[in-house]
This record gives structure tokens, sequence and C-alpha cells, in this order.
């Protein structure tokens, strides 16, 4: 992605240093942070400094290669530790599965670091050929509604729902995003909505509440979000609130697309109501950056993500291309 003229990417590995954009100082403030060690890798997952499915998926992997070089006795402790990070991103259990099994076959760290590069590779072009594929939705003067950050920060680069509003944008068509706050963390209003301005793409961010409004109206064109996990019969879990989303789309006869790359889709789920749904703190709802928003005599609940059922998605957008609703079943003749 495009930071003041620079290019970079969400997590890299250098000479087997691990590095990340704090998204937590965002968008205030950009910086960088060399994550040292498997507990300070560990925080910055649970403490969401990185997030976003394909992101934590990239950075468990090099993770994983980096820090069992130094300690393989250690192999088993620091996989199921980076697997319990997060526990609703599948691209986690992927991304460590394909790590782990190039160690094993000769306890080499090198066939893991290799594997950890080459996945982190897969992951960009993926997101690339999700945005090349993904433009055909978008024409001159398209507005879409995108929920949660699905973009380069949330993935290696490009995104997953913002890559084919990025292509479309730098191909000349004039596209408008309606931004969702996206509470309690604010990932649209704080990260998507800086990614769009940084790269000059128009844009708004409304309240949560607002996009039924918007959709009725005949504002909005179509709907892409990103996912955290599809399971085998296409339901998908993504960021809270994006199942309102779906529905408030298929009420007003408004398309709704899922882009996720293949790191995403979970061969062993049947369907949506197995996937396990993170509960986070509850202080993320009370407050905001700390200031308190309540009394402090109620509780709250913050279940962190919610599963769209595949009746309310129109199609994914894929690195194979677009599939539809009814070819869904496909993917899984796919080499994914
Ligand atoms: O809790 P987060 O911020 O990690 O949740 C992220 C999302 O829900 C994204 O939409 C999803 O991971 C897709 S990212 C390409």
């Amino acid at each position: 992605m495009q930071i003041e003229g620079r290019n970079y990417r969400t997590v890299w590995e250098e000479n087997k240093r691990l590095f990340i954009i704090n998204q937590n100082d965002l968008p205030f403030k950009f910086s960088i942070i060399e994550l040292k060690n498997i507990s300070e890798i560990i925080a910055a997952i649970k403490e969401m400094k990185v997030r976003g499915a394909p992101a934590i998926g990239a950075t468990a992997a090099l993770a994983y290669a980096i820090t069992v070089e130094k300690s393989p006795e250690l192999e088993a402790t620091i996989y199921s530790a980076l697997l319990a990070a997060r526990p609703t991103a599948v691209d986690l259990h992927n991304s460590l599965k394909i790590v782990q099994t190039a160690f094993l076959i000769n306890h080499n760290p090198l066939q893991a670091l290799t594997a950890a590069r080459d996945f982190v590779e897969r992951s960009v072009a993926e997101c690339q050929a999700i945005g090349k594929y993904g433009e055909a939705l978008l024409k001159n003067g398209s507005r879409i509604l995108t929920h949660c950050n699905a973009g380069a920060l949330a993935t290696v680069d490009y995104g997953t729902a913002l890559a084919p509003i990025r292509f479309a944008h730098s191909n000349g068509k004039k596209v408008f995003v309606y931004v969702d706050e996206t509470r309690p963390r604010l990932q649209g209003a704080r990260l998507t909505a800086w990614e769009l301005a940084e790269e000059g793409i128009p844009h708004a961010i409304i309240a949560d509440n607002a996009a039924g409004y918007f959709l009725r109206k005949g504002d909005i064109d179509l709907v892409i979000t990103g996912a955290d996990r599809i399971a085998c019969n296409g339901d998908t879990a993504n960021k809270i609130g994006t199942y309102t989303k779906a529905v408030l789309a298929h009420e007003n006869g408004v398309p709704f697309y899922i882009a996720a790359p293949w790191s995403t889709f979970d061969r062993n789920l049947a369907n949506g109501s197995l996937i396990p749904i993170e509960e986070r703190d509850s202080l993320e709802v009370l407050s905001i950056n700390g200031i308190k928003l309540t009394s402090g005599k109620s509780p709250a609940f913050n279940p962190a993500f919610d599963v769209t059922p595949i009746r309310y998605i129109t199609g994914f957008i894929t690195p194979a291309g677009i599939i539809s609703r009814k070819e869904f079943a496909r993917i899984w003749e796919m080499n994914i």
C-alpha cells in the first residue's frame, strides 16, 4: 500500500526479523514495530496491533518459522500459542498447518521459513487477483458499502474487499465508498477510511446504524466485505454487524459479495453454526480509547464476529474469479 508515496506491507520479515504496522496507533500515528519474541507476537495479535484474517495468518506463519529456529524444542508450544491467539479467523489454522508440515519433514526451520515466505507471497498474489476479478463488478459511478477493514491493513497487501475498489480507482473509474464505522473497535472509521484517504479514493464514514437508510434510499449499488472463515456450505463469519448488512442488502435488492483469499476457506466445518465466535473484553463496548461511555453500572456483551448464511450472499470474489452462490460448491473442486 502507498503511504506518503512509499510502498509498505502490513507485516513483513527481513533477515528473520518480524515487523508490523501498529494498527492501534492509526489513524493518528503511522508507526512500525518489530516483534522480538513469541510473547510480543502473541500480544500483538491479541491486542490487534496486527489484525484481519489474512494478516494474522501471515504473521503467525512468519512468527512460527522465526521462533522455531531459535527454540526448536518448543515447537508444539509455539504452534498452539499462535493458534489460540484469535479463534475465529481460519487463516491462522491454514497458515500454521502449512509451515508446521514443512518444518516436520526434516525438523528443519529453514524449510518452515521458505514455506512461510511462500505463503506470504501467495497471499499478496491472491489479493491482487481478487482486485482484478472483482473490478468487473464496479462500473464508473458505482457506490459501494463496506464493513470493518478488509483493506491492505487486514492482509499483507491490497486487501480483499478493498482490492476491487483500488483496481477500479487506479483504472480511472469514479467509485464512492460508504465506510461503516464498525463499532466497537472502529476498524472502518479508523483504518478503512485512512487507507482510502491515503489513496485518494472518494468515501464517507457512516454510523453503523445508517447503512439501512442509505440502502433503502437506493444510494448503494453493492456491498463488499471480507471474511474470517467460510464454511463448507458457504456460510461466512466476518466482523460483527456484517450479517445485519447482508439482510438489509437482501431486503433492498442490493447485491452482497464476500471477497476472500483461499486461506479463509475452511474445508473442515460443515456450516456456519460451527464457527467459533470470539468474545472480546466488554470494555471495548463500554469505552472508546479509554474514555468511559456509560455509568459503569451496566455490563456489555462483545461478540467480535457474526455469521452470514449463504442465502444472503450473492457471490464470492476469489483469486480464481467471481463464484456465484449457486456455483459455490465448485470452490471445493479447485486447487485451493
Ligand atoms: O477483528 P478484526 O479486525 O481482525 O476483524 C477483521 C474482519 O472482520 C475483516 O473483515 C476480515 O478479517 C477480512 S480481512 C481481509
